[in-house]
């Protein structure tokens, strides 16, 4: 276990999962949470806690290229071991995320690859499927695709609406997130050479990657 490494978050707005975070008093050390948007009220979360923050705003900037640049040297300041997108709405260029390579993590509020992208418990519940969930990956150039760390599933159950899948979703995140991430503060998974993640199994019987939602168990 390493108590030292060193976490930067970046929000756009909410922050329920950078409270979710925070909460779970992880064995790691979040050192900034930086936003494009002054009024995410993620920034709150951080600073009641005497975490630095920053807000990089992008109307600020000529370009994505230009506001990826800012970002990429406020992030490179606290000189973080791992940079983890919580709830970050902006496409990243490629020379950022190549920068980044196998240190920026994503939540993605679905059961990739299914549902990449915006709108995913809206089409969830169009295609009628009967578990939906959540996804922690390491993010790639290509939106939404990049080597899955752990997946949190949920049940679509009868008389879901968007709102309520979203919430169990949601509540699945708040668990999934800080659970990928104390594993990786106690190095109990790598993302390997052959760009696939590996968990090293503490024998128990269990997926490690897989958190099911209490509905199931
Ligand atoms: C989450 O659903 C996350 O999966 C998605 O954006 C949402 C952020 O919520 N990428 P919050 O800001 O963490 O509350």
């Amino acid at each position: 276990m390493n108590a030292e490494r060193r976490v930067v978050v970046l929000i756009s707005g909410r922050g329920s999962n950078l409270g979710a975070l925070l909460e779970a008093r992880l064995p790691l050390q979040v050192v900034a949470v930086i936003s494009p948007r002054a009024d995410a009220a993620g920034l709150g979360l951080a600073q009641a806690r005497g975490i630095p923050t920053r807000v990089i705003p992008a109307e600020g900037y000529a370009g994505r290229a230009d506001f990826d640049q800012a970002l990429q040297q406020a992030i490179d300041g606290f000189a973080p071991d791992l940079v983890v997108l919580a709830g970050f709405m902006r496409i990243l260029t490629p020379e950022f995320v190549a920068h980044y390579q196998g240190r920026l993590l994503n939540i993605h509020p679905s059961l990739l690859p299914a549902f990449p992208g915006l709108h995913t418990h809206r089409r969830a519940l169009a295609e009628g499927v009967a578990v939906h969930g959540c996804t922690v990956h390491f993010v790639t150039p290509e939106l939404d695709r990049g080597p899955i760390v752990a997946q949190g599933v949920v049940p679509v159950v009868p008389g879901d609406d968007e709102a309520t899948l979203a919430a169990r979703v949601l509540s699945m995140e708040h668990r999934l997130f800080p659970y990928v991430l104390r594993a990786w503060a106690e190095s109990r998974w790598v993302l390997g050479a052959d760009g696939q993640v590996r968990w090293y199994d503490d024998s128990r019987e269990q997926n490690l990657r897989l958190l099911w939602a209490g509905e199931f168990q």
